[in-house]
């Protein structure tokens, strides 16, 4: 269990002090110190979280007939935010609709965000999760830009454990499927008035999810997106919240209408420089070097794009992060320097790019096949999710 340590002079209310007084009478001031962590709110043990089991089990998918993010397990967990009183009953109960108010801030100005890992099933029936640590720390961060209170990244694993625990009967067995696992908050205050909200809740709903890729990992066409811009720095675009994807749909629409797979995000202002594929990062392969824009408060840092990163300084392969214009990757192309083109995600781990479209202009990467070092990335990292190869980083958790 994580504890912030807290100064004296951090306890900002009157309130809050009488309370911690209340509840621990008897413990000295720096257990009380300890105790609290930074939203006001005291820091929870597993104990707290009360379960409520569903009386019916509904009936799973098979295998083969998974569709992405159209099944849910028995079970969420729900913890709620009271302004003054903190992060507070935290719960396991069957997975169900939410009763919100029609006001509640969250449908009107988007104050939302969410995150998305996956728990993975071994050849040996071990339930495992991917770096779930870094999902946290990163809602942390998405939840500082859209003013919406931490929560304590130690607890929410703890309590994602036990869900999954609970619905372990939900994380597929085929090879290639896994149980997709959405962390979310949302602002619940119901009023119109534009301010931050002064309550939330914190949900973790969990989904089987399919084999990403039913007919082989093959390459996608990609339109550089000349219109439409994804995000800005000092905007939203490295945090995860709802209202970038939102307002990505228009130009997915219309790749998809021409035969596209998906859009290569330009910067939004001198709309030069490669920032990210639909909801992936992107890598290039140019002369042997590994390149991939720096994050620049614009691009989201994927959590896969940085184990990619390790293993590829692991394996000592030369990479760069910087900024990459689309300009260098067609001069590249043009001088048979392009190798390889490639997406990030939790979703599908890599997405090798086969051709990019651009200004009228069309490329094909590697005659349109995945390179070597893709796939040597692709089988290294799912083996090291679904536990059939070493894990030098320690990413993996063991449920
Ligand atoms: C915009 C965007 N970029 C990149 C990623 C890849 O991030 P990760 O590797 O953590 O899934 C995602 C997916 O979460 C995303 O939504």
């Amino acid at each position: 269990m994580k504890y912030t340590c807290l100064e004296k002079g951090d306890l900002k209310s009157f309130e809050q002090r009488t309370q911690i007084r209340m509840v621990f009478p008897k413990k000295s001031r720096i257990e009380l110190w300890m105790n609290l962590y930074d939203d006001g709110g005291f820091t929870m043990k597993m104990d707290e979280i009360k379960t409520h089991l569903s009386t019916e089990r509904k009936p799973k998918p098979a295998d083969d007939q998974i569709e992405f993010g159209k099944h849910y397990t028995d079970h969420m967990f729900i913890m709620d935010y009271t302004e003054g009183k903190g992060w507070h009953s935290p719960r396991i109960v069957p997975y169900g609709p939410l009763e919100l108010d029609p006001a509640a801030k969250v449908f009107h100005y988007g104050q939302s965000v969410f995150e998305g890992l996956k728990a993975y099933r071994s050849k040996d029936d071990k339930i495992l999760l991917f770096r779930p640590d870094q999902n946290f720390k990163r809602l942390n961060e998405s939840n500082t830009r859209i003013c919406i209170p931490h929560i304590d990244e130690a607890f929410a694993l703890e309590a994602l454990k036990k869900l999954v625990s609970i619905d372990q009967n939900w994380v597929p067995k085929a090879e290639g499927t896994s149980l997709y696992i959405r962390p979310f908050v949302i602002a619940t205050e119901s009023s119109l008035g534009l301010a931050r909200s002064t309550s939330y809740q914190f949900i973790i709903i969990m989904s089987p999810v399919g084999s990403y890729y039913k007919e082989g990992i093959n390459p996608v066409k990609i339109l550089v997106e000349e219109k439409y811009i994804r995000a800005v720095p000092g905007g939203t675009g490295e945090a995860k919240t709802g209202g970038n994807y939102a307002s990505s749909l228009l130009a997915q629409e219309e790749a998809e209408k021409i035969g596209y797979t998906q859009v290569l995000w330009l910067d939004g202002i001198e709309k030069k420089y490669v920032e990210e594929v639909g909801s992936m990062n992107v890598f290039f392969k140019i002369d042997g070097k590994v390149v991939t824009p720096a994050l620049n408060g614009s691009i989201l840092p994927g959590i896969t794009r940085n184990s990619i990163l390790h293993l590829l300084k692991h394996w000592q392969v030369p990479v760069e992060e910087r900024k990459i214009s689309i300009q260098e990757i067609y001069d590249a192309q043009k001088n048979g320097k392009l190798e390889e083109a490639f997406g990030t995600g939790t979703a599908a781990v890599i997405s090798p790019i086969g051709e990019f479209f651009w200004k009228n202009e069309k490329i094909i990467v590697n005659n349109g096949e995945i390179g070597t070092l893709t796939k040597k990335l692709y089988d290294t990292l799912t083996g090291i999710q679904y536990g059939n190869e070493p894990d030098p980083f320690g990413w993996v958790i063991e449920l």
